[in-house]
């Protein structure tokens, strides 16, 4: 972790553990005007007070999300070079296991993309894992890349994982990015997919899923080319 990593970490929980006394004390301040008549020249220096403070909450929120962003930095990434080195790990453990298929169609002229190394990995980790446990008897999985692509005149990469496994569930399907009863006993909490969720959303990609119990399952993430935030010191 770099410097600016762990400054960054350092300063988004300084601005998160310094909002609830402040908020605290804005709450005191409230109850002390209710106290005192609505004439009582002391309301005056309270409303400078909760001004104040209102200015002090702004700008712990900006230090926040900057720091935020130190904390993770953005990095220009290969995402086919990322899935090849997650094939290669998983080949070895998960898919053996399972005598799964894995096929992959990288897209060669496929863009760097600007994004959170950490963020977009344990996506693909979820969704590949779900796929190898779906397909305890074996199938396909068929990784592919496609770039770029233009949405609302944005620049987006496409990765799209299809599994020809049993297919979600459907009573899953419907709420499916939120936490789940896992159906899958012990061990699984269930999170996998809101986790996928919440990282797209971070990553300011978008997710589409389409399954059913014929075809399999078949999961399309769509990421921006540049992201906004602090790209990380070479
Ligand atoms: N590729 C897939 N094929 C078939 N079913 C799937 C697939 N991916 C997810 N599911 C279904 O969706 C459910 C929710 O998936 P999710 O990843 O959120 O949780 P989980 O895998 O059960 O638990 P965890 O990820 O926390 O270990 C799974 O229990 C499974 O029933
Ligand atoms: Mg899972």
């Amino acid at each position: 972790m770099s410097i600016n990593q762990i400054g960054g970490k350092y300063f988004s929980a300084i601005a998160a553990s310094s909002n609830n006394p402040l908020s605290i004390i804005k709450n005191y301040i409230k109850l002390l005007g209710l106290k005192l008549s609505q004439e009582d020249p002391a309301q005056e220096d309270l409303a400078i007070i909760r001004e104040e403070i209102d200015r002090v909450t702004k700008i712990i929120r900006q230090v926040s999300e900057a720091a935020e962003a130190y904390a993770n930095p953005l990095e220009e990434l290969n995402v086919n070079d990322m899935i090849q080195d997650l094939y290669r790990i998983f080949l070895e453990s998960l898919f053996a296991q399972h005598q799964i298929a894995v096929q992959t169609q990288l897209d060669p002229s496929l863009p760097n993309i600007v994004a959170d190394r950490d963020k977009l990995k344990q996506v693909l980790i979820n969704l590949m894992k779900n796929a190898a446990e779906a397909m305890q008897e074996g199938g396909l999985l068929l990784i592919s890349t496609r770039g770029k692509i233009i949405r609302d005149g944005n620049e987006y990469i496409e990765i799209s994982l299809v599994d020809n496994g049993p297919g979600i569930p459907v009573h899953i399907m419907a709420d499916m990015f939120k936490p789940v009863s896992s159906t899958k006993g012990k061990g699984h909490a269930g999170l996998g997919l809101s986790i996928v969720k919440n990282l797209v959303d971070e990553l300011k990609g978008r997710i589409f899923c389409q399954s059913n119990e014929i075809s399999g399952t078949a999961f399309q993430i769509l990421l921006p080319v540049m992201a906004t935030g602090v790209l990380m010191d070479r």
